[in-house]
């Protein structure tokens, strides 16, 4: 292994939405144990503002810039404007050796084409996931794609990402199945939660033996009716199940909070709260009989606690867990999703078939293999690859 005249790789890990800040922390907490190589920070574009500056604080992460583009209600023109002009401005001044980014928000595309602009290497972490439908999960199945096109390394998470990668041409040189680095914060926040469970803010108390049923959504491509069938769902499953308690961290987009408090307010035994730190939230899945949520990342969690998980979509870019049994897609029809609860509730034979597979996403050391990655081929005698930088 060569280091270029015993400098150090300098990496920049930018980062804009509460799952891109979870996902990135074990990439940064690994890149920092190697001073040797590199030379490390983070840049966020603050798409996110309060849902990112928890998970900020949860894993000591400091950002050496951040751009502030966060405006309530902001439409997606504006969000991939601003932190294209933004990230553009701050890769000419700190002209990094390689740029880091994270799954398919759209921070994550418009740092990556500011990187191409700047002819400076994009390594995208959680590569390779795809429907193949333009419009689910909207805009992230095409933020995805065009991140994959402007990348020079993939860190797939899983084979069927590599695959989907592969089939579209990407040199398999170039790509590294590692895990989900979603794995190695889970495992990190489990271990921490064990050791000191009061960092957990748990607001629960005792619920007389009622199971919990953890939801939560936010999914643009379902605002509007399929959003409030969402909620409807919700509604019925509290009246209709005294037994269980309904906790929801509501999303601060007023696309969610809207119909959220509209439909939910007022139910006894659903708990609307606001976005939780990930310690809190890690803990509350711990203490859930049920994970009923259109998330991306919760799918990927839920195998590693044992917990099912409901996605209320009607196409998943995470198939592995559908097809190991541990996830079921719901939709957004209320009759689905209800009926998906009470047999989880009422069929413990059911229950347990969802709850004991390995989990396809990952061992907790996704995190490790990109950094190991990146010395291999960050460190190789540089000629080569800075004149193919430079066309
Ligand atoms: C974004 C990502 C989505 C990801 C999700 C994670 C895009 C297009 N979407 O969607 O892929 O799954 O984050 O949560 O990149 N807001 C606040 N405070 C916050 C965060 C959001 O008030 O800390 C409100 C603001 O009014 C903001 C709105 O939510 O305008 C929407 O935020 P935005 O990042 O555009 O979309 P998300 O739905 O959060
Ligand atoms: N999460 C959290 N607090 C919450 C809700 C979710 O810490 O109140 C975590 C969750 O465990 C997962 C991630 O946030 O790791 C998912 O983020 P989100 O649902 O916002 O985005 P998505 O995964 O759908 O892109």
């Amino acid at each position: 292994m060569h280091l270029r005249n015993n400098e150090q790789i300098r990496v920049m890990v930018v980062i804009g939405t509460r799952p891109e800040a979870i996902k990135m922390a074990p990439v940064v907490l690994e890149l920092e144990k190697h001073p040797r190589h590199f030379q490390t920070q983070i840049c966020v574009t603050g798409q996110h503002r309060e849902m990112l500056d928890q998970m900020l604080q949860v894993f000591r992460l400091r950002p050496a810039c951040d751009l502030g583009i966060m405006k309530a209600g902001q439409d997606l023109a504006s969000v991939t404007a601003e932190c294209l002009a933004g990230m553009s401005q701050v890769l000419q001044r700190e002209r990094p050796d390689i740029v880091l980014v994270q799954g398919d928000t759209t921070t994550t595309f418009s740092a990556s084409l500011a990187a191409y602009y700047c002819r400076i290497r994009v390594g995208h972490v959680e590569a390779g996931l795809r429907t193949g439908r333009k419009f689910d999960p909207f805009p992230e199945e095409v933020n995805r794609r065009l991140t994959g096109h402007l990348s020079d390394f993939h860190f797939a998470p899983t084979d069927t990402a590599r695959k989907n990668l592969l089939e579209e041409g990407v040199n398999p040189n170039d790509i590294l199945v590692t895990g989900n680095t979603v794995i190695d914060a889970l495992f990190l926040t489990r271990k921490r939660l064990a050791e000191e469970p009061t960092l957990a803010k748990d607001g629960l108390g005792a619920t007389d033996g009622s199971r919990i049923i953890l939801v939560t959504a936010h999914r643009r491509e379902s605002f509007g009716p399929p959003f409030r069938r969402i909620c409807e769902a919700i509604r019925a499953i509290a009246e209709s199940r005294r037994d269980t308690l309904i906790v929801y961290p509501v999303h601060l987009n007023p696309n969610v909070q809207a119909p959220v408090h509209e439909i939910l307010d007022g139910l006894s035994n659903v708990k609307l709260l606001p976005p939780l730190d990930y310690l809190s939230f890690v803990s509350y899945m711990q203490r859930a009989y049920i994970l009923l949520t259109d998330s991306g990342g919760i799918q990927e969690e839920g195998p590693s606690l044992g917990k099912p998980v409901l996605v209320m979509r009607e196409v998943s870019e995470r198939p592995e867990a559908i097809a190991a049994g541990t996830a079921s897609l719901t939709g957004t029809d209320p009759e689905r999703i209800v009926a998906a609860v009470s047999s989880l509730l009422d069929d413990p034979a059911h229950y347990g078939r969802m709850t004991k597979h390995p989990n396809p996403y990952g061992d907790g050391h996704a995190a490790e293999r990109i950094v190991q990655f990146l010395i291999e081929r960050m460190s190789a005698p540089s000629s080569a690859m800075a004149q193919s930088m430079l066309g």
